[in-house]
């Protein structure tokens, strides 16, 4: 099979994090760096807790590099009521200490993208987290966009309500400005809240986690006990709600999601900041700029995650999952 070569620009982050290590478990990527972002915590942070993930999964060849940190215009707001202090649920893991990350996230993106492209090959970016260092790098360095292959971006709504205000997402409501950069410059493949809020980890999936692979199920269960407390507080929810994980999924497996290329534009003003504004009945006539994801199989999602991270085999997973699994 040949493998798709993907950076991997987030913010983590307890979903980030998921994300991250079904990505490494994945054979179909060639992980060429991983970015990091201001959003759910400061990007030192994040690039501390993706080196521990990369620690786990024994993948610290692959290079972790700081981005922005602060957002284009507006004043940073991370998201620690949700994702902890430290980034993975208070669960306060040592650092790395025998990997250090690295400079300059948006040079290294620079650098790789017109390297792949010069070798007339080319490269994806799956975006978890804000898009300030995708927005800077177009700002920057814009002859290297045509080495993109595909940009999946998680973040934004169309008929689902906000998590940051009643119409805004965090990733695109933390930085507008960047998000609306990113979607005037490149075809985005958007991953928001309609489609990840159908993935909920729960009690009963984490306990399952952790009777078959108790190395991940652990760590899993420590960083997400805070996640619970903040999505029953918050959203009413038992169990938390696992977003940037099918972003990667879906990046793999088209068939685990459905949508529709339409214009989209993000609003970067006044009441709905942060909006990803869906012209779905193309009022404005403009170029389609995006595919924005409707519907996805949370159960066929859950198959692929177990399958890759947890090791556990769908034939395998399938009984147990549909035991525990509410069935739409
Ligand atoms: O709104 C959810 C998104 O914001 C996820 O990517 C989460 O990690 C945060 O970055
Ligand atoms: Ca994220």
């Amino acid at each position: 099979m040949d493998k798709r070569k993907v950076i991997i620009d987030c913010d983590p982050g307890i979903d980030d994090t998921l994300a991250l290590m079904l990505a490494l478990r994945s054979p179909e990527l060639d992980i060429l760096g991983i970015s990091i972002v201001c959003g759910n915590v400061p990007t030192k942070k994040g690039a501390e807790n993706a080196l521990k993930v990369l620690k786990w999964m024994n993948r610290l060849d692959i290079p972790v590099y700081l981005g922005e940190e602060t957002p284009l215009v507006r004043p940073y707001v991370d998201a620690m009521d949700t994702h902890g202090e430290d980034g993975l649920g208070e669960s306060w893991y040592d650092c790395i200490t025998s990997v250090r990350p690295k400079e300059n996230a948006v040079q290294f993106l620079a650098d790789t993208l017109n390297e792949v492209k010069n070798n007339n090959d080319n490269i994806s970016i799956i975006a978890l987290g804000p898009l300030t260092n995708i927005a800077k790098l177009i700002q920057l360095h814009p002859e290297c966009l045509d080495g993109v292959d595909e940009i999946v971006s998680m973040g934004g709504a169309y008929k689902s309500h906000g998590n940051c205000s009643p119409v805004a997402e965090y990733n695109y409501w933390c930085d507008p400005d960047a998000a609306k950069i990113v979607f005037e410059n490149m075809f985005v493949h958007m991953v928001g809240l309609d489609v990840t809020r159908e993935i909920v980890l729960t009690p009963s999936i984490l306990e399952y986690m952790c009777n078959v692979n108790s190395k991940i199920g652990e760590i899993i269960k420590k960083i997400t006990r805070f996640y619970f407390d903040f999505h029953w507080k918050q959203e009413g929810v038992i169990g938390c709600v696992i977003n940037d994980p099918l972003a990667v999924a879906y990046f793999i497996d088209r068939t685990l999601c459905d949508g529709f290329s339409t214009y989209t534009q993000i609003e970067t003003q006044g009441i709905s900041l942060g909006q990803s504004v869906i012209d779905a009945y193309d009022f404005y006539k403009k170029e389609k700029n995006s595919y924005v994801l409707t519907t996805t199989d949370a159960f066929a999602f859950m198959q692929f995650f177990f399958e890759r991270v947890v090791e556990v085999k769908k034939e395998e997973s399938a009984p147990v999952l549909k035991q525990i699994m509410v069935q739409k």
